[in-house]
């Protein structure tokens, strides 16, 4: 796990920056790769333009078997001729997360999607997950991340297996 520390200690100090008006967060793309269909079924997988610049994004799936270990390998990409990370490349252990958060990026994403789903309590995990109606919120967003087109890859891995990766494809842009 390599965590670029100044990253990480700008996105905690930056939490109450309120110099965030003007800049817009929206969804461009969302892609589900099933790696083993033994854990999870997907039934739905993409995004809603609800109004300009309003993009949801929406999944929904089964887990047909329970999950009790579950890591997540968490890569935030900046795209400049393709996609490359950009400072932050690490794997959570998502059941030691939920009983206690403790990386500050992976807070960050969490709380951007909690609200709207039910993933949301400690593991174990079985049957229906979904994501619904989800935006970004820039406010939850601490600046300064730079405008451009971004990638939040997740590869998700449960029991030492990848099970499915999501792309969370987005923009940052000022707002006219
Ligand atoms: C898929 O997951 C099942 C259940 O854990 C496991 O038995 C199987 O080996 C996995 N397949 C691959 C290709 O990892
Ligand atoms: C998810 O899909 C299942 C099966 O199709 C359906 O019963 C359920 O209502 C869906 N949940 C949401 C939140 O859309
Ligand atoms: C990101 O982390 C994974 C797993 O720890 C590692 O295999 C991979 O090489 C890393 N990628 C980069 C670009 O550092
Ligand atoms: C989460 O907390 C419960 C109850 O305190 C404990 O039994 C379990 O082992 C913890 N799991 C992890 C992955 O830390
Ligand atoms: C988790 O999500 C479910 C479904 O949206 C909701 O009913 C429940 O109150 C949430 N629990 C927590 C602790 O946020």
């Amino acid at each position: 796990m390599r965590i670029n520390l100044i990253f990480v200690l700008t996105l905690i100090f930056a939490y109450n920056a309120d110099n965030i008006d003007g800049v817009i967060f929206k969804f461009t793309n969302f892609v589900c790769d099933i790696h083993n269909a033994s854990w999870i079924k997907v039934h739905q997988c993409r995004l809603k333009a609800v109004k300009r610049n309003h993009i949801t994004l929406n999944m929904n799936a089964t887990l047909l078997l329970p999950v009790n270990r579950a890591h997540v390998q968490v890569q935030f990409l900046k795209n400049s001729n393709g996609y490359k990370l950009f400072h932050y490349n690490a794997t959570i252990d998502i059941c030691r997360f939920l009983n206690q958060s403790y990386d500050p990026v992976a807070i960050m994403i969490f709380r951007q999607f909690k609200e709207f789903s039910n993933f949301n309590h400690t593991c174990p995990y079985m049957g229906n997950i979904y994501v619904k109606d989800l935006y970004l919120r820039p406010e939850l967003v601490p600046l300064p991340i730079p405008t451009g087109e971004y990638l939040l890859n997740l590869k998700w891995i449960f029991d030492k297996k990848a099970a499915i990766t999501t792309k969370q494809y987005f923009i940052i842009e000022e707002s006219k």
